[in-house]
C-alpha cells in the first residue's frame, strides 16, 4: 500500500530498462517533476527503487548493515572478475578491514612518490606514441586516456615490474577481464558465453601472477619497496589470521579495476572539455607558470595545492561525469524512507544516484555549465550551500576503514558515501591532476570545428564515460 509510485510502463519485464538505459540522469529528472524524490521503475524485470536528492542520497549510502546491502547486488558482476575471498565476496566486515589495508598504501608519503612516476609516464606516452609525433593532428582522445591511466596506475600502485607487462601480454588479459563488467552480466555472468570463458581465463593467469610475485618477494625480502603490495603481504585481520597470497592478488586486482574506468573516463571528459573551452586551458597553463615558475620545473607533490583551478577542473568534471551514474543496494527488510509515509519492500532494488543533486539548480547556479571556476572564491556559480562546498567539513563516521564523511546531506558525492565509499579519491585526485598539469604544458586542444560543443555520454558499459570516437585537434605547445 504505501509503496512508493511506479514509473508508467507498457512491458512487464522489460519495463523503463530501454529509457533508464538510454540516459539514466534524464531519466531521473524527468520522473522526479512528476513523482518526487523517491519513485520505483522496472529494470531488468526487477523493481528499483531510487531516492534522489540529499536526504536520499543519505538515506542510501548511509544504510544500516541490517536493512541494505550491496554484496548481494554485485557480487555477480566482481567475484568473477577480482576473484574469491575479497571485497563483495565476504561478509562486509571483512571488506571493511580489506579497505583498510588498502589505504596504508594511499597515505600523502606514497603520493609524493607516485607524483613524479605518473610525470614520467604521461611525458613518456607522449614521446613514444605514433599518433603524437607530429606538430599537430586530431585524436580520439578517450583510448589514449584509457592507456596512460592505466600505465599510471599500475606503476605508482603495484610497481615497476608490474608495469612493465603491461607493454606486453597484461593490457590483453586486463581487457578480457572488463569484459566481464557488461551490465547484461547482471543476467548471464553465469553462462558458458565466450566473453566470460576469456574473463575466467584472464582471472587465473592474472591471479597467478600476482602471487608469484607475492612469493619471490617472500623469498627475497631486499627486493621490497614499500607499495600496495608490500602493504598487503604485511597486514592480517583481527582475528591475527595473515592476509593469504590468494586475497591480495585478487584485491590488487580489484584496486586496478576501480580505479580504471573511473579514472579514465574522468580524464577523458576533461581533455574533451577542454578542448570546448581551449581558453580554460590557457589559464591552466598560465596558473602553471604563475605558481611555478616560467621554466616549469619538474612537478612534485606539493606543486599540486599551489594550483587550485588545475583541481576545481576535476571537482567540476567529476559534478557533471561522475563515472558511476547509478549505487545500487539488496534491501534486506521493508524500509520506511524518512520523512515520507513510503516503504520499500524486500523485493526492490534500492538505487542511489548523486548525480542528481549534483546537477540541481538549487545546488549549483547554472548547473548544466561546466565552469571550475565555480569553485574557487567569489564565483556568481559558486555552489548555494556551504555545506555544498566541501563535504570535508561534514559529519565523519568510522565503518572499520577510517574516519569518513557520512556524505549525509551533501548535494556532491561523486565518491559515494558511508561504509561502501571510495577509497580511491586522494589517490584519482593526485593521478588526474599530475595527468592534467603534464598535458596542459605540452599541448593546446580544441574541437576540430572549433566550436564550444561538447560529446554525448555512452551509458552501455556499467561506467559512462565519453561517446566515441570523440576527436580533438591537439598541437603541441612551444616552450
Ligand atoms: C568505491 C567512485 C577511483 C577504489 C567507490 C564508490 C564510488 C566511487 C561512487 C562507491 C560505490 C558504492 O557505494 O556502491 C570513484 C571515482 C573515482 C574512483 C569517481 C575516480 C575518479 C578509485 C580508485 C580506486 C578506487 C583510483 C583504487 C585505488 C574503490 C574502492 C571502493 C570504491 C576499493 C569501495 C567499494 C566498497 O566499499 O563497496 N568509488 N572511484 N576508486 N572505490 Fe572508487
Amino acid at each position: 500500500p504505501n509503496e512508493p509510485p511506479v514509473v508508467f510502463h507498457w512491458f512487464p519485464v522489460i519495463g523503463s530498462t530501454v529509457t533508464y538505459g538510454m540516459d539514466p540522469p534524464r531519466f531521473f529528472k524527468e520522473h522526479r517533476e512528476k513523482l518526487g524524490d523517491v519513485f520505483t521503475f522496472v529494470l531488468l524485470g526487477r523493481k528499483t527503487t531510487v531516492c534522489l536528492g540529499p536526504a536520499g542520497n543519505d538515506f542510501v549510502l548511509n544504510g544500516k548493515i541490517r536493512d541494505v546491502n550491496a554484496e548481494d547486488i554485485y557480487t555477480v558482476l566482481t567475484t568473477p572478475v577480482f576473484g574469491r575471498d575479497v571485497v563483495y565476496d565476504c561478509p562486509n566486515a571483512k571488506l571493511m578491514e580489506q579497505k583498510k589495508f588498502m589505504k596504508v598504501a594511499l597515505t600523502t608519503e606514497a603520493f609524493r612518490q607516485y607524483v613524479p612516476i605518473i610525470s614520467e609516464e604521461v611525458t613518456s606516452y607522449f614521446k613514444r606514441t605514433a599518433d603524437f609525433k607530429a606538430q599537430s593532428g586530431v585524436v580520439n582522445i578517450p583510448p589514449k586516456m584509457a592507456e596512460i591511466t592505466i600505465f599510471t596506475a599500475s606503476h605508482a600502485l603495484q610497481g615497476k615490474a608490474i608495469r612493465e607487462q603491461f607493454d606486453e601480454s597484461l593490457a590483453a588479459l586486463y581487457h578480457d577481464l572488463d569484459m566481464g563488467f557488461s551490465p547484461i552480466n547482471f543476467t548471464f555472468h553465469w553462462a558458458p558465453l565466450p566473453w566470460n570463458n576469456r574473463r575466467d581465463h584472464a582471472q587465473r593467469t592474472v591471479a597467478k601472477l600476482y602471487m608469484d610475485t607475492i612469493k619471490r618477494r617472500r623469498a627475497n625480502p631486499e627486493l621490497d619497496a614499500q607499495d600496495m603490495m608490500f602493504h598487503l603481504m604485511n597486514s592480517s585481520y583481527k582475528n591475527g589470521v595473515r592476509v593469504p597470497d590468494h586475497e591480495i592478488a585478487h584485491m590488487m586486482i580489484a584496486l586496478l579495476m576501480a580505479g580504471q574506468h573511473s579514472s579514465s573516463s574522468t580524464s577523458s571528459w576533461i581533455m574533451l572539455l577542454l578542448a570546448s573551452r581551449p581558453d580554460i586551458m590557457e589559464d591552466l597553463y598560465q596558473e602553471q607558470v604563475n605558481a611555478l615558475g616560467p621554466d616549469l620545473p619538474p612537478l612534485q607533490y606539493e606543486d599540486l595545492a599551489k594550483l587550485p583551478l588545475n583541481a576545481a577542473i576535476i571537482k567540476e568534471t567529476l559534478r557533471l561525469h561522475a563515472p558511476i551514474h547509478s549505487i545500487m543496494r539488496a534491501i534486506k527488510q521493508p524500509l520506511h524512507v524518512p520523512g515520507t509515509k513510503f516503504v520499500i519492500p524486500t523485493n526492490h532494488v534500492l538505487m542511489s544516484a548523486p548525480g542528481v543533486s549534483a546537477s540541481d539548480p538549487v545546488f549549483f547556479p547554472n548547473p548544466d555549465l561546466w565552469d571550475p571556476h565555480r569553485w574557487l572564491p567569489d564565483s556568481p556559480n559558486a555552489p548555494t550551500l556551504a555545506r555544498a562546498q566541501d563535504d570535508e567539513e561534514e559529519e565523519k563516521i568510522d565503518y572499520g576503514y577510517g574516519l569518513v564523511s557520512k556524505g549525509a546531506a551533501s548535494p556532491y558525492l561523486p565518491f559515494g558515501a558511508g561504509r561502501h565509499r571510495c577509497i580511491g579519491e586522494q589517490f584519482a585526485n593526485v593521478q588526474l591532476q599530475t595527468i592534467v598539469a603534464e598535458i596542459v604544458r605540452l599541448f593546446k586542444f580544441r574541437n576540430v570545428d572549433g566550436s564550444n560543443k561538447v560529446i554525448g555520454t555512452d551509458y552501455a558499459s556499467l561506467f559512462s564515460r565519453p561517446l566515441e570516437p570523440a576527436n580533438i585537434h591537439w598541437e603541441r605547445r612551444e616552450k
